[in-house]
């Protein structure tokens, strides 16, 4: 596996081989990021993995200084998931003076996440529309996982005809249900035991929904309470449209998000629901 730091290594690394695809992450990796590697190496010939905290998508209180860097781990891990080479540009090489130009995603980019952190998916996109023209990859794959972040770079790349086909991958788990984020190494030890209850949260309105219950605002209210009465501060809990529009009672295909706060650790998590029609 080769390392490459700077953009003329990557554009040598890129020059020798065909068919790449890409799996953007920002590091401290895990078996979610490297199920995304797997999937990779199923639809191309060689796979890079870039490892960039990306400063332009975190919000002036957010935890970028201290967001986990790992890199000698990282690229141990990336070694025996088989990928073929790792990019981590260091942020001189990025941005060699500060970027002017940023992608300006649309409406739906200050809704969900994007209403309480302002700004996040414009640089999400931003850094993304780079790593794109810099690797040049056929492929790029995401997580499911940051399921507002794939529908916005899957319509970056359909408005801005990015010649790259996205490939999303399934939401790895622990045991507990608790989704895997390089964030849950903050939570203290009764945070961690606390933590699957955002995911239950979900589940308990996926299994309202299945019920024949529509009353999405009722549904929405009571997983909020339901984690505020055990200390967490949520953001949002939300039934959506699988493209994230407004849902309607004749729907049948839902996707429930949330996102909240457990001490100093903001975690998120949706879950995807098909119910039968005519209920
Ligand atoms: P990061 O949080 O490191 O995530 C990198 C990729 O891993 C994303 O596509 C994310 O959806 C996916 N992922 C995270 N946890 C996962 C899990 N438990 N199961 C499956 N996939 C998971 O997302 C980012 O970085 C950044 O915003 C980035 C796209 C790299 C732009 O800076």
């Amino acid at each position: 596996m080769q390392v490459l730091h700077s953009l003329e290594a990557l554009h040598n690394w890129r020059a020798a081989h065909t068919d790449v695809a890409l799996v953007p992450t920002m590091g401290n990796l895990h078996d979610g990021h490297l199920a995304l590697v797997e999937l990779a190496r199923q639809h191309a010939a060689h796979v890079v993995v870039s490892i960039f905290v990306n400063p332009l998508q975190f919000g002036p209180n957010e935890d970028f200084a201290r967001y986990p860097r790992s890199f000698d781990a990282d690229c141990a891990r990336l070694q025996s998931a088989g990928a073929d080479a790792v990019f981590a540009p260091d942020a001189a090489a990025l941005f060699p003076q500060p970027q002017r130009y940023h992608v300006e995603p649309p409406a739906l980019a200050n809704e969900l996440c994007g209403a309480f952190r302002p700004g996040h998916f414009r640089g999400v996109a931003t850094i993304v529309l780079k790593l794109l023209n810099l690797v040049q990859p056929r492929i790029a794959v995401f997580g499911r996982k940051d399921y507002q972040q794939l529908a916005i770079i899957r319509g970056l790349c359909a408005d801005l005809n990015v010649p790259v086909q996205i490939i999303a991958g399934d939401t790895v788990r622990a045991a507990d249900g608790l989704a895997l984020s390089s964030r849950n190494g903050f939570l203290s030890a009764d945070e961690r035991a606390e933590a699957p209850r955002l995911h239950q949260a979900l589940n308990e309105i996926g299994q309202q929904l299945v019920a024949g219950q529509r009353d999405f605002a009722t549904l929405e209210h009571a997983a909020a309470q339901t984690l505020a009465k055990h200390g967490w501060r949520v953001d949002y809990i939300a039934i959506r449209r699988l493209d994230l529009a407004l849902s309607d009672a004749t729907d049948t295909h839902f996707i429930i998000l949330g996102a909240a706060h457990l001490g100093r650790t903001r975690l998120i998590d949706n879950l995807e629901l098909t119910v039968a029609e005519n209920l």
